[in-house]
């Protein structure tokens, strides 16, 4: 048997708290019998640079996962870009290649990972999305790429929605685009005509130290959601955020991040390594760790 070389695999943010990625791809390298190593890499942003620069010097150096507050900070640091990764000016995964570091967006994959599971047919469809950062973008991009009619965006700084969509405008396809602040008069009748309600902002995540707002805050947002809406909060912790737990209460679908944590890991696993990923495997290690 020919024995493979040890390979290096990061995740690259800052700070990484206690990220799930290197539990979820660890679990994945092992099921597959590869003798890589994924490890969190944390560098202060005056650090990106040069921890890049180093990172180019190894030779098992094979590929990362990128996060807050690098997805777009990498970029000039890549050689090559995928078509989502240019069009979002988002990366989250980068692949060391031959011919240098390509990046790759693959939130946009795994957003639409949990969609495709449930058979939601996205083309004709309103939606509904909250947030325009970084997982905002890929959201976009992806409602836009498959054929959404009218996408109205919720933020709380007008200025970055439209320079989001700005941004976005020529991948939007045929969908008709709105943006308005949360508390805009109209906000309740755009959620009630809904088919799809996506919270891409942290409001209500384990994470977020406004979490015990969230339900004040998004109670009467909900006030006319359709039982029949599709409620899609891209948190992954708590299972079951305030938010999903008002749609569920109001007799909607729901899905939480965990599936599209898993899915975009997933895509990332198959880039690096060429071969499928084990998604019941990382499925199960992100389960046991969220315990
Ligand atoms: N499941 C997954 O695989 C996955 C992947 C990516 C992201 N996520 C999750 O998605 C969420 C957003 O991530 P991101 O990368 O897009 O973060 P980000 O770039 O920091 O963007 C966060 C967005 O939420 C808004 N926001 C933050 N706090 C808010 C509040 N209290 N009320 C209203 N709006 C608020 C921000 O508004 P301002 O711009 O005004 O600050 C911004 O538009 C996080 O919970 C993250 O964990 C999940």
């Amino acid at each position: 048997m020919r024995l493979q070389k040890p390979k290096v695999l990061a995740i690259l943010g800052y700070p990484l708290g206690h990220s799930l990625s290197p539990v979820m791809q660890q679990a994945a390298l092992d099921y597959r019998n590869l003798p890589w190593y994924y490890v969190p890499l944390e560098m202060a942003p005056p650090q990106l640079g040069a921890a890049l620069r180093g990172l180019r010097a190894l030779e098992n150096f094979a590929g990362a996962n990128v996060t807050i507050p690098y997805k777009e900070a990498v970029i000039p640091f890549l050689d090559f870009l995928s078509p989502e990764a240019q069009a979002t000016g988002a990366v989250n995964t980068i692949v060391v290649g031959e011919k240098g570091w390509k990046g790759y967006n693959t939130d946009i994959v795994g957003f639409l990972a949990p969609l495709r599971r449930r058979r939601f047919r996205l083309p004709g469809k309103s939606a509904v999305l909250w947030g325009t950062g970084g997982a905002a973008r890929a959201v976009l991009y992806a409602l836009g790429q498959e054929g959404v009619e009218y996408i109205t965006i919720f933020g709380r700084n007008l200025l970055k929605a439209r320079k989001l969509v700005t941004a976005l405008k020529n991948f939007l396809g045929p969908a008709k685009t709105e943006i308005l602040l949360f508390q805009d008069p109209r906000a309740a009748a755009r959620i009630q005509k809904a088919h799809l309600l996506i919270n891409a902002t942290p409001l209500g995540s384990a994470a977020d130290k406004e979490n015990k707002k969230a339900t004040s805050f998004y109670r009467p947002l909900l006030r006319g959601l359709s039982s029949k809406a599709l409620v899609y909060d891209l948190s992954y912790t708590p299972p079951l955020t305030p938010l999903l737990k008002l749609a569920k209460n109001k007799g909607a679908a729901i899905i939480n991040g965990q599936e599209m944590l898993v899915a975009q890991g997933a895509e990332a696993f198959r880039l690096w390594t060429h071969g499928a990923a084990p998604i019941k495997i990382m499925e199960k290690a992100l389960k046991s760790a969220l315990k």
